[in-house]
């Protein structure tokens, strides 16, 4: 795993996050397999989950309670909560940053101008770069931390692509977008999910890029890529971050 700091905060985070929306729905793994993928997922480096009360009426936040419980100071927990709230929180030191998930690129440039805010969370992938063109620039300017989410284009872009692109809620421009992607990844010598992953994980400004797992058998494909990332130097950081932590990414929220 590489690890870098996170906007102006004093936190070291994993480039690779563990996006748990999936984590808790009753219809997947049993409870004790998904508490053993998110531990597994801390032993293969990953120290950043991204959760919000919703996922999972609660079970996903819950879950990560339970898998990490003994080990609370070696993981940063990402929820989401209202502006408001969010900063009572921080106010009573229940939380020590806060940041937006924004939906579209462009909500999330008024929420740039906010005082305190220390993250922006936004889709981005090759089917969806529309970040690239401001947020991720002005917010790594301003020392935001970036969460990149949806970088597998919420699984088109993965092994399990062929399947969903049969089906009718594919188009056809976009079935051609992934054609020419699949093209262009096996130029490199890549499968199509690291080409998307090395395209997220290469834009200055990004400090998180997450990925959305729920089954054992997705950590298992990105073991790989996480053994390659860790061997590939660190982007130095964008000048506007101020590096304070201890680097070993074993950094609490
Ligand atoms: N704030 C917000 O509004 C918001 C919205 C969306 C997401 N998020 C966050 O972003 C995270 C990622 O979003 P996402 O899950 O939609 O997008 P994603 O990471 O692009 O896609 C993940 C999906 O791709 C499929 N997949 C196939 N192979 C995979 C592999 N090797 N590794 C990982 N996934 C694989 C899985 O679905 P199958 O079931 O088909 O295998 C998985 O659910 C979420 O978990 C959540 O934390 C936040």
């Amino acid at each position: 795993m590489r690890y870098q700091h996170f906007g102006k905060t004093d936190l070291t985070v994993s480039e690779i996050g563990f996006g748990c929306a999936g984590i808790g729905g009753l219809f997947q793994a049993s409870r004790r397999e998904q508490v053993s993928l998110l531990r597994q997922a801390l032993d293969d480096g990953i120290t950043f989950y991204d959760t919000a009360d919703m996922y999972a009426q609660g079970q996903s936040e819950r879950m990560l309670g339970e898998a990490f419980r003994s080990n609370r100071d070696e993981v940063i927990i990402a929820s989401k909560v209202g502006y408001l709230f969010a900063s009572r929180l921080k106010q009573q030191g229940k939380i020590r940053y806060w940041g937006m998930a924004c939906d579209e690129p462009e909500h999330a440039l008024p929420s740039l101008q906010l005082p305190g805010i220390a993250s922006i969370q936004v889709s981005l992938s090759l089917l969806h770069p529309e970040a690239l063109d401001v947020v991720i620039p002005r917010a790594s300017e301003r020392g935001v931390g970036v969460i990149a989410r949806q970088v597998f284009a919420s699984g088109l872009l993965t092994k399990a692509a062929e399947g969903l692109k049969a089906s009718a809620s594919v188009d056809d421009a976009r079935r051609a977008a992934i054609d020419t992607l699949r093209g262009l990844a096996t130029e490199r010598g890549l499968s199509l999910p690291e080409l998307a992953l090395d395209f997220a994980i290469a834009q200055k400004g990004v400090s998180v890029t997450l990925l959305g797992m729920h089954a054992q058998h997705h950590l298992a494909e990105n073991r790989g890529y996480l053994k390659r990332l860790s061997r590939e130097p660190s982007r130095p950081p964008s000048s506007s971050t101020t590096p304070t932590g201890d680097g070993s990414g074993r950094r609490s929220c």
